[in-house]
């Protein structure tokens, strides 16, 4: 994709597929967006697909599979125990990532209970790049704490930076010093980190880390959710790592941590998840929570197809053409916004693109979610459905009080190989329509609000009438215009 040039000069991004089977989607007109918006209550995970346009809501579970893929879902061995696909998909995983021992479960956040009962005690902190959502909530359900310690720049909005995942290497020493090796359950690096922007960690990065944390004798832990985004940018972005095989570089990450996992509703553009790791102790006493949280050790959870669309989705990923589609989609649409000045975050990263409701609303409070309301918005303007990242997505604070994120931001998903270009054009225009008439977005709150992982359920309320005010300036801009 990236090999072609236009001979115009302009920079479009050319699929390497074809659509062979098609899902009809419905765009509804603006009144019955914001109807189903507050139906939903204002909670974009709440909407019903129905009302739904484009679903960039997450890449999760929903990425587009090949022709190989389902062919080989044909051939599923279904079985409780031994079954003939669960050692086709080891042998795969063993030979990519060159690691001993597999263990099935069921997706991401079923591997991050596994690996905290195991690794974390009472007390310990993990130390990571970022956390993840369910990362954190997995982490702190066993008493142990997050500490993040990405580099200054990774937080910086705009920028040009290419590995804004990495961690910072004197941090992480003073954070051991600080807690002592025996108080750090270990340390994880998140590929792609998702939360910042889908922003990339570096290979010496890793090498680094991975040189600290076996010279304390410190676990190594790596989400690989993201693996196949941040496998791109190591290619084109760290020196030395252009013409240098995806599959070997694979390997070399998997050589330096001590325990790797991934939610294969990502990776491998499948559904389902697994941890891999060199140590047979440790694999044995993850061994233990498998057939108790997620079934027997050859399914762990998972559809024997959908392990045979795993095998083949995996071996897939060792290929340019195919793990360059979302970040160069991503981009694109960052660069259709950037055009008329609305924030992003840069450099595009993979997963999706990142639109800073901090700046986009910067006159509605943090404690009343500029993200969620820019979430929102985007999907009364659009009919896209996109995720809120920001204070929604944080968990108060033990005393009740706001844990007002770092970032507020509304992602804009792309799921793998599922948008044309036109349907990411349009994604764009109706954005740049929206930061035009930004001053029309007010804020929310809540009027349900879960403890736990409050975003997923969580039903809020617009403060005033702005989405009725910002559809009726719709109308008038669009005329008769879905
Ligand atoms: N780690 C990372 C980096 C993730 O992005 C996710 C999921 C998980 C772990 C958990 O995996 O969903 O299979 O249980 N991210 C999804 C998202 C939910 O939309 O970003 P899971």
């Amino acid at each position: 994709m990236s090999n072609v040039k236009f001979m115009s000069g302009e920079n479009i991004p050319l699929e390497m597929h074809k659509v062979r089977m098609v899902q009809k989607v419905n765009l509804i007109p603006v009144e019955d967006r914001v109807k189903a918006i507050h139906e939903a209550g204002f909670n974009t995970f709440l909407l019903q697909n129905r009302d739904v346009f484009m679903d960039m809501l997450t890449d999760s579970g929903v990425n587009a599979m090949s022709q190989e893929q389902y062919a080989a879902m044909m051939r599923a061995d279904d079985s409780y125990a031994g079954s003939e696909t669960f050692y086709r998909l080891e042998a795969v995983l063993q030979d990519i990532f060159g690691m001993k021992y597999f263990l099935p479960a069921h997706q991401g956040r079923a591997c991050e209970n596994i690996i905290a009962q195991t690794l974390v005690k009472p007390g310990q902190v993990t130390v990571m790049n970022y956390h993840f959502t369910t990362t954190k909530a997995h982490i702190t359900l066993n008493g142990g704490s997050v500490e993040e310690i990405l580099t200054d720049e990774g937080l910086n909005i705009k920028s040009d930076a290419p590995f804004k995942g990495d961690l910072d290497i004197d941090k992480l020493k003073e954070s051991i010093k600080r807690n002592g090796k025996e108080n750090i359950a270990f340390v994880r690096i998140e590929a792609g980190t998702n939360l910042i922007g889908g922003q990339p960690v570096s290979l010496e990065n890793m090498r680094q880390v991975s040189k600290i944390c076996r010279a304390e004798g410190i676990q190594l832990v790596y989400d690989a959710s993201l693996l196949g985004d941040n496998l791109y940018f190591i290619k084109i972005r760290e020196a030395g790592y252009k013409d240098v095989d995806i599959k070997a570089i694979t390997r070399e990450i998997a050589s330096l941590m001590d325990v790797l996992y991934f939610s294969a509703r990502k990776l491998g553009s499948a559904r389902g998840g697994g941890i891999l790791c060199h140590d047979e102790k440790l694999f044995l006493k993850m061994r233990e929570l498998v057939p108790l949280y997620e079934g027997f050790l050859t399914y762990g959870g998972m559809s024997v197809r959908e392990m045979e669309a795993l095998a083949v989705g995996l071996q897939e990923t060792m290929d340019f053409d195919v793990i360059n589609q979302t970040p160069i989609i991503v981009e694109a649409l960052c660069n259709e916004l950037l055009k008329t000045g609305v924030p992003v975050v840069t450099p595009p990263g993979g997963l999706g693109c990142h639109v800073d409701a901090m700046e986009f609303c910067s006159h509605i409070p943090q404690t009343q979610y500029p993200a969620g309301a820019l979430a929102t918005s985007i999907y009364i303007a659009s009919g896209v459905r996109c995720m809120e990242r920001g204070t929604l997505s944080e968990q108060r604070n033990p005393d009740g009080t706001e844990k007002l994120a770092e970032m507020e931001l509304a992602r804009i998903a792309v799921p793998r190989r599922v948008f044309t270009l036109s349907q990411v054009k349009y994604t764009g225009d109706r954005i740049n329509w929206l930061f035009q008439n930004r001053h029309l977005i007010g804020g929310l709150e809540f009027v349900e609000e879960p403890t736990m992982l409050r975003f997923f359920f969580g039903r809020l309320k617009p403060i005033g009438n702005w989405p009725e005010v910002l559809a009726k300036k719709f109308r008038e801009d669009f005329g008769d215009s879905l």
